[in-house]
């Protein structure tokens, strides 16, 4: 590839919109499982590193549940907090929303929610004494299998941890087929009163008709996928319209049989129909793939231009739940280092 758009994706400061900090790591993984004495079906980090094999969304959901059950205090939400800066800072990353599910990975086996918010706390903080120029922010997402009056009075305790670390929307995961979105309409509308921004993965396994679905019931701000628009020329106008932007995650669709390879994935139909989006990573350690690897292979496949390589990278700090406080470093950098 182009050695002036490498050294655009890996050197320019880069934003991402959707990373689950909840699918850990084989050596965290395998670290926690020591520490906290759990049983688990792996004896060593190399059963850790191929534990993570899977083929569709239920197999993948159901190994990365397993590695999360191996998470138990405070301080191993600490240390993900840690693994996550870290790996920031590799990639050039200055902001990152990072979504947890308290609901399908934690509260289930009796993690309290004060156990998980307080090792991100703690977490945010040693972060922050390490590295001056990251800036993290949290995504509560509602396990979309749950039921909306649980899911309701999720939100109603979460509020109380605002003071703690700094949580600005709330988003839904899990199982799409089967669980569409309207059934957690009156959670949305719950949240939105609280003031946090709203998004919801959507569009990732089922098609156009589950982004329908959200957008007439859920005031949604984002989308995460939503890549499944492609297929309707109707919603794509619609999308575009309304600007909401669609947090796409490559790596993860190719690993999860949603396309079956990267040649298939619709970037240039959806760029072309002029849909805002943005590249991001998902789940990184079940995908093989960080936000820089996801870039640099969907600008390989497709051949993208500087100009659209960069309007990936601003759409993370223009569409971000933080507003664009960080959009004018991106622009610096760009000015300096970029002829155009
Ligand atoms: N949780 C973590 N990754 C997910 C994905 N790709 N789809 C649904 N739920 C998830
Ligand atoms: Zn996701």
């Amino acid at each position: 590839m182009d050695s002036n758009l490498k050294k655009i994706i890996t050197e320019c400061p880069k934003a991402e919109l959707h990373y689950h900090i909840d699918c850990i790591s084989p050596e965290l993984f395998w670290k926690f499982s020591q520490r906290n004495g759990i049983e688990l079906p792996i004896k060593t980090l190399r059963d850790a590193i191929d534990f993570y094999n899977f083929q569709t969304l239920d197999e993948f959901l159901t190994i990365m549940l397993t590695a999360i059950s191996s998470i138990q205090t405070e301080n191993d939400f600490s240390d993900m907090v840690m693994d996550c800066a870290n790996d920031m800072v590799t990639q050039n990353i200055i902001y990152r929303e990072v979504m947890f599910d308290y609901t399908a990975c934690y509260g289930h086996r009796g993690v309290s929610l004060n156990t998980v918010i307080n090792g991100f706390a703690e977490g945010l903080k040693l972060a922050k004494k390490r590295y001056e120029n990251i800036d993290i922010r949290f995504i509560a997402n509602l396990d979309r299998t749950a039921s909306v009056i649980d899911n309701c009075n999720y939100i109603n305790k979460l509020i109380k941890f605002r003071e703690e670390i700094p949580l600005i929307a709330v988003g839904m995961d899990m199982q799409e087929i089967g669980h569409p979105a309207h059934k957690q309409a009156d959670a949305f509308a719950l949240a939105k009163e609280y003031g946090f921004k709203l998004t919801g993965h959507v569009g990732e396994v089922v098609g156009p008709e589950g982004i329908w679905d959200a957008l007439q019931s859920i005031p949604l701000d984002r989308i995460d996928h939503g890549v499944r628009a492609v297929e309707d020329d109707e919603l794509l106008k619609l999308l575009a319209e309304k600007q909401i932007l669609l947090t796409l995650c490559p790596a993860s669709n190719i690993s999860l049989g949603v396309y079956s390879s990267w040649w298939e994935f619709p970037i240039k139909k959806l760029m072309n129909s002029k849909v805002k989006v943005c590249i991001n990573s998902d789940d990184p350690p079940c995908f093989h793939y960080d936000l820089t690897g996801n870039l640099i292979k969907i600008a390989e496949t497709f051949d993208l231009s500087t100009s659209e390589v960069i309007e990936l990278i601003r759409n993370s700090f223009i569409f971000n739940f933080a507003g664009n406080e960080h959009l004018s470093n991106v622009d610096a950098w760009l000015d300096k280092n970029i002829a155009i």
